[in-house]
């Protein structure tokens, strides 16, 4: 089977690609990524790159004759690419709008006129906003909070629109965070992780008491793996959650770090809340467990110290993004200003 994945080289995707290339003689990978900011060759080892299973395009779902060429030529399709840091888009929108929304309508129109076996859509728990009701089940209203969450909002809806009216075999998947190894560390847990190894203020934003259901990336990509393989007739049209059943707040997750690393509470910076921030976040299970036969099989905590170990284990690779990057380091001066 050969499945066209998009945005490979990020974090979410990088570790679907791993885990399929360990497990899966079966599969050929293809990888399209633009190698944003985010995007990031260091994700794979020397062996994935000499892998006769892998193959990667450096380029853009927004080039329509690129992705034609490569979609003719694929079975099955797993679109991660995407602008992802919610505070990236409060700050600019544009390239939120243009890739998450744009880039989606390029790969469904090309799927359209070149039919594959399947299209599974990266959609996120954002779409719903806050938490109005608990646990969130795929029935929750979509409230998008931010520009990031609108334009992924945007495109979930777009895929389904291409369910409902050309019968295209999608389904569409929204994750809860997701925290483990290879994340950019602009996101919170490797943003505090490393700030904490380097003793730098660890922003926490308003009271810290926001929670989210936090899943391991690892348990997400089990998740995945079975939408690769499942009869399509079970899932065509579904939209599914991938979440753990459990919240927990940001000051829980600051002090299990602060307390995994030896360091002090002191490095606790409260910065005025940000706008565009959802409050809580609990995913319903359920429908996960009933369609595709999948649950999240790691505690938050026992996640969060494996997390901690492979940032403390890995220095070379998020120091080179947070020393090496200049996207980095300009947006970090300029948010957080301290
Ligand atoms: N990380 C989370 O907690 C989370 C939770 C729910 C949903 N998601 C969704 O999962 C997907 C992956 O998230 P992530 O955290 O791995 O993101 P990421 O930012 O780490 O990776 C995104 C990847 O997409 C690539 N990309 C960006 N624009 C592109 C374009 N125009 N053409 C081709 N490639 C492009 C980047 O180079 C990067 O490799 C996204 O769709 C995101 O919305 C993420």
């Amino acid at each position: 089977m050969r499945l066209l994945v998009t945005g490979g080289a990020g974090f979410i995707g990088s570790n679907f690609v791993r885990h399929i290339l360990e497990k899966r003689k079966d599969i050929q990978i293809i990888v399209l990524d633009a190698l944003t900011y985010a995007g990031n060759i260091d994700n794979y080892s020397k062996s994935i790159w000499e892998d006769a299973n892998f193959c990667f395009f450096h380029g853009d779902i927004r080039d329509e004759t690129l992705v034609k060429n490569l979609v003719r030529n694929v079975d099955k399709v797993i679109h991660f690419a995407a602008e992802t840091h919610v505070d990236r888009s409060i700050d600019n929108s544009d390239p939120f709008i243009s890739t998450d929304i744009k880039g989606t309508q390029v790969l469904l129109e090309t799927i359209r006129k070149h039919p594959v076996e399947r299209f599974i859509h990266i959609s996120t728990s954002e779409v719903y906003g806050s938490a109005e009701k608990v646990p969130m089940d795929e029935e929750h209203p979509l409230k998008p909070l931010s520009p990031y969450a609108a334009a992924k909002t945007g495109a979930d809806r777009l895929v389904y629109s291409y369910f409902f009216t050309y019968d295209l075999p999608v389904v569409i998947i929204r994750p809860f965070n997701n925290y483990g190894s290879n994340q950019f560390p602009e996101k919170l847990i490797p943003l505090f992780i490393t700030n904490a190894i380097e003793n730098k203020p660890l922003p926490v934003y308003g009271t810290g008491k926001n929670t989210r259901d936090w899943v391991y990336v690892k348990d997400c990509v089990k998740a995945l793996e079975k939408l690769i393989d499942i009869d399509i007739k079970k899932i065509k049209g579904e939209v599914i959650n991938v979440g753990s059943g459990e919240d927990t707040d940001v000051l829980t997750i600051t002090d299990t770090i602060l307390k995994e690393l030896g360091k002090d509470k002191s490095l606790i910076k409260f910065v005025k809340d940000r706008l565009g921030h959802v409050k809580r976040h609990i995913s319903s299970t359920e429908k996960a467990k009933k369609i595709i036969g999948w649950e999240a099989e790691t505690n938050f905590h026992e996640g969060l110290i494996s997390t901690v170990k492979w940032y403390l284990e890995n220095e070379e690779w998020w120091r080179k993004i947070k020393e090496g990057r200049r996207e980095y380091k300009e947006f970090y001066e300029r948010y957080y200003n301290f």
